[in-house]
């Protein structure tokens, strides 16, 4: 291709914009045409309703794979290899590196539940070691806990460009999540941030509104429960430091309830 050097800058500086905004992930299998002028209205139902039967949208085939996946696995090392096993949730396909599982104390009464892997933990394989889990880690140690912890996430392969996992790539991920909470049987579970609490409890109410109250979580097979906390995502920490001092406050509950529960 032999463009003049003006539109090769401007595209570079362009793709540079993006990269600083966050978007360091292309997903698509085939390039978008930018330049395609949008049909008429009439025409546009007509394209609607084609991509909505072309657009995968059952998942059923793939919970049932994860709830049978997840069920056979009898210690958490064997659900780490079920997970890398499991091709059923798309961000599999959308430019992750490798399933990013959990780290922590097998044995911890604490399981802590984040979003979904960034672009630090793709990189290696681990959860919360970016910039967000180092602060994580920070106030947990603070508070006593950071030996007291089972860390995963509510999906296990990185979302492109760090977005928010959608509600059906966490249902699809929510068996292995759901028996990593039946295998650990932890005395407590922190959520960190909305996309966590939302899947975990099944509810639509804000993260501010959640965080500090303490909720139940119940499986409804196997006699599984425990007491669970939302609190904010360290993520928004970073980028809301006047909110640490909420965050902070909901941890030193969670290691009062601790102390409560020995
Ligand atoms: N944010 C999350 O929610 N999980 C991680 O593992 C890292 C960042």
């Amino acid at each position: 291709m032999n463009a003049p050097a003006s539109q090769i800058a401007a595209t570079e500086s362009l793709l540079a914009f993006w990269r600083d905004a966050g978007v360091d992930a292309c997903f698509e299998d085939a390039p978008v045409d930018r330049t395609f002028v949008p049909a008429p209205p009439e025409q546009k139902a007509t394209l609607k309703a084609v991509a909505s039967v072309s657009a995968p949208t059952d998942f059923s085939g793939a919970v049932a794979e994860a709830r049978r996946l997840a069920a056979e696995a009898g210690d958490l090392d064997a659900l780490r290899d079920a997970i890398a096993a499991f091709t059923g949730c798309p961000l599999r396909e959308m430019g992750a590196k490798q399933a990013v599982f959990a780290r922590g104390d097998p044995r911890a009464p604490v399981l802590v539940i984040g979003e979904g892997p960034g672009a630090d933990e793709d990189a290696q394989g681990d959860p919360f070691v970016g910039r967000a889990g180092k602060l994580l880690d920070r106030m947990l140690d603070a508070a006593g806990l950071l030996d007291k912890v089972f860390i995963t996430n509510t999906v296990f392969w990185r979302p492109p460009g760090n977005r928010t996992p959608t509600p059906q790539e966490q249902m699809v991920c929510a068996p292995f999540v759901e028996r990593a909470f039946a295998l650990l049987r932890p005395k407590a579970v922190l959520l960190l941030g909305a996309a966590a609490a939302k899947s975990v409890l099944k509810t639509d109410e804000g993260v501010m509104k959640m965080r500090g109250q303490w909720r139940e979580w119940r499986l409804n097979e196997g006699d599984v429960s425990a007491p669970v906390l939302p609190t904010l995502h360290p993520a928004f920490l970073l980028r809301q430091p006047m909110a640490k001092r909420l965050a902070w406050a909901d941890v030193l509950d969670l290691a009062a309830k601790l102390d409560a529960a020995d």
